[in-house]
């Protein structure tokens, strides 16, 4: 991106070795370029929390302190508070899990449980599988812990079962230390797994003897089509996380986790030492703010505006970009997962993208290593239509600058397709 200063760091060579595979998230780096107020931002994943009702949550708020506060402001359980335990079991019944409230703990946000879940069960050199692509903040959760991931290809239809087979055949009985999925409107690709599929991955899980886990943020954000049941609905060993970033707010730093049992008392462990507890302000703001059911018209709004969204990104894609590009066509959630020739290299394009006012996620970072690299995931979720529009033509033209060359190249028969492209980073 060319912002990134080299620091002379005094302590190199003092670092846990584990640190040297964690990879920045281009993400996060993206940040600072997104911000200036010129740029279409399609690169983070931001809900449009201009949304929620900041009476209400204010409200929710002062109420936690004026009437909780004894309680708000006391460390607290490191599971977390039971009356917002039993609001989660709520929300989970809504979407066909059943369970306790002592089958689950609150963590903050989806990213701690990635994060405790890699502190739980992995070591240097254990396999685990995910999807190919996969979400970032997994990838960086779980390299701290030196595990080998092999990502699984995925279809319109989600993840390749039967490809996830063919692995699990290789690896054998216990062969991977976990098998981590996004069903739901996946992130980065946009796609849903289907329910055939989703029997068929929890087969093979209890075939093979592997612990599954389910990354769930955006399940309750469908546009069309019927509710498709979780994987935790259909198998209760399976591991479910939740978040409350996507269905109120992510400033509050809020999700779950559920799990069998004996799972749960080892996170827990690895939980304490994280942060003894979660925020109990936090979780009382949260409980006031989903006691009644304002929250759930806030949602169906944010839900209609991401749907407008979508279309509006797919029109603006079938309007704009060129015929060698294709994608995926969402039925829910944030993402698009846009696939170029091969010979492009999307982080060779992101420079003069950022200067024609418009920023996305190279495809590269979703994947453990240099895959992904002809691929771009853009984020409808933030943008408003218009900008979208306009940044959807802007990321064209760049696009249409590179393929140019190509052709002409091509033409000329000085190199033939499937090249990457020359000099790319
Ligand atoms: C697939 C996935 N998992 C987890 C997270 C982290 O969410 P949270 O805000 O709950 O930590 C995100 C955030 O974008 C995500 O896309």
């Amino acid at each position: 991106m060319g912002t990134a200063r080299v620091v002379f760091d005094r302590w190199d060579g003092r670092y846990a070795e584990r640190l040297g595979s964690v990879r920045s998230s281009a993400v996060r780096d993206l940040f600072a370029a997104a911000s200036r107020s010129d740029m279409i931002s399609f690169a983070g994943g931001m809900p449009e929390v201009r949304q929620v009702p900041t009476e209400a949550v204010a409200e929710a708020a002062r109420d936690a302190i004026l009437h909780e506060g004894a309680a708000a402001l006391q460390y607290g359980s490191s599971d977390g508070r039971p009356q917002l335990r039993t609001i989660i079991v709520e929300l989970m019944a809504e979407i066909g899990v059943r369970l306790g409230a002592d089958e689950l703990v609150v963590t903050a946000g989806a990213q701690q449980g990635l994060d405790l879940l890699a502190k739980t069960f992995l070591d240097p050199g254990d396999v685990i599988i995910t999807e190919g692509p996969t979400y970032v903040g997994a990838l960086q959760a779980f390299s701290a812990y030196q595990p080998q991931v092999i990502c699984i290809p995925m279809d319109d239809d989600g993840m390749r079962v039967d490809l996830l087979a063919d692995e699990l055949a290789r690896l054998g009985p216990r062969g991977a230390k976990f098998i981590y999925t996004i069903p739901n409107f996946q992130n980065p690709g946009g796609v849903t797994l289907t329910p055939e599929r989703r029997r068929r991955l929890l087969e093979l899980a209890r075939e093979y003897d592997i612990p599954v886990i389910e990354d769930d943020p955006y399940g309750r954000l469908r546009f069309e089509g019927g509710h498709v049941k979780p994987l935790r609905a259909l198998d209760d060993e399976v591991i479910y996380l939740g978040t409350f970033s996507k269905i109120f707010a992510p400033g509050l730093r809020l999700g779950w986790m559920t799990a069998p049992r004996p799972i749960l008392a080892k996170v827990l462990l690895t939980k304490q030492a994280a942060d003894l507890c979660g925020s109990a302000f936090a979780q009382v703001t949260a409980e006031r703010y989903f006691t009644g059911t304002r929250w759930r018209k806030v949602l169906q709004g944010l839900t209609r505006t991401y749907a407008e969204r979508r279309d509006v990104m797919l029109e603006a894609l079938d309007e704009h970009f060129p015929p060698e590009a294709r994608w995926t066509r969402p039925e829910g959630g944030f993402f698009v997962w846009v696939e170029l020739p091969e010979f492009l290299d999307a982080n060779a394009m992101l420079a003069e993208a950022v200067e024609n006012g418009v920023t996305f996620v190279p495809g590269d970072g979703f994947f453990p290593d240099e895959r992904g690299c002809n691929c771009m995931r853009l984020a409808f979720c933030y943008a408003s239509p218009d900008d979208i529009r306009e940044g959807v033509a802007r990321l064209a033209s760049v696009l249409e600058d590179r393929l140019e060359l190509y052709r002409a190249f091509i033409a000329a028969g000085a190199i033939s397709g499937g090249l990457r492209e020359e000099g790319a980073a």
